[in-house]
């Protein structure tokens, strides 16, 4: 019988109390303290204020990350470790400018879902979850993107790539090489704008 490979990984030691070091810029208290406005409590806005942890410590959760959302939030450090390491989409590691998710899920996986993933392991000479040595790229196997009607999918970024073939991917992998924007930190950032009204935006943007 084969033997099942469990992989633990090492949880990072979180920071005590006394290494707590609040790096949140003055912009980024003003859009958390005007989104919590939007939700009954602080606790609610975790969400968004992990957003807007990941943006300012640069596109990804660090344990300093997590205990400063905590500490904003009022809440414990497992609490919002928990949220963040339950959701793919805030990065625990350094990730590349561009985050390939492929989807493996089982309508993509009957499509050859693994056969593009292998394709870009070997175009991009990178394992799962590693960033290729330019810091342009991260793989990484997501779940349903739910868009299962055009298997293969891969999602990078905000943008949606369906029907994948190996010429396709070499299309996009050339065209993001060539673009300036769509980086982690600037998608994290659009995704705070999101929860502030237009008078929020402006008001922060003018203080
Ligand atoms: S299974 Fe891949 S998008 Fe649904």
């Amino acid at each position: 019988m084969d033997s099942a490979i469990i992989r633990i990984t090492e949880r990072p030691r979180p920071p005590l109390p006394e290494e707590l070091q609040l790096r949140f810029s003055e912009r980024a208290v003003k859009e958390l303290e005007a989104i919590i406005t939007h939700y009954p409590d602080r606790k609610s806005a975790m969400l968004p204020a992990l957003w807007i942890a990941q943006r300012e410590y640069g596109g990804h959760l660090t344990p300093e990350a997590i205990a400063e959302v905590a500490y904003r939030l009022g809440r414990s450090y497992a609490e919002v470790e928990g949220v963040a390491t339950f959701y793919t989409m805030y990065n625990k590691t350094p990730v590349g400018k561009y985050m390939l998710e492929v989807c493996t899920n089982l309508t993509c996986m009957l499509c050859g879902g693994y056969r593009i993933l292998e394709y870009l392991q070997q175009k991009l000479g990178i394992q799962l979850g590693e960033t290729t040595p330019d810091g342009m790229f991260t793989l990484t196997e997501v779940e349903c993107l739910n868009n299962c009607g055009d298997a293969p999918v891969m999602q990078v970024g905000d943008i949606y790539c369906r029907r994948l073939t190996p010429e396709k991917i070499d299309a996009l992998l050339e065209e993001l090489r060539q673009r300036e924007e769509h980086t982690v930190v600037q998608l994290a950032d659009a995704e705070v704008q999101l929860h502030l009204s237009e008078a929020e935006r402006e008001a922060i943007q003018n203080s």
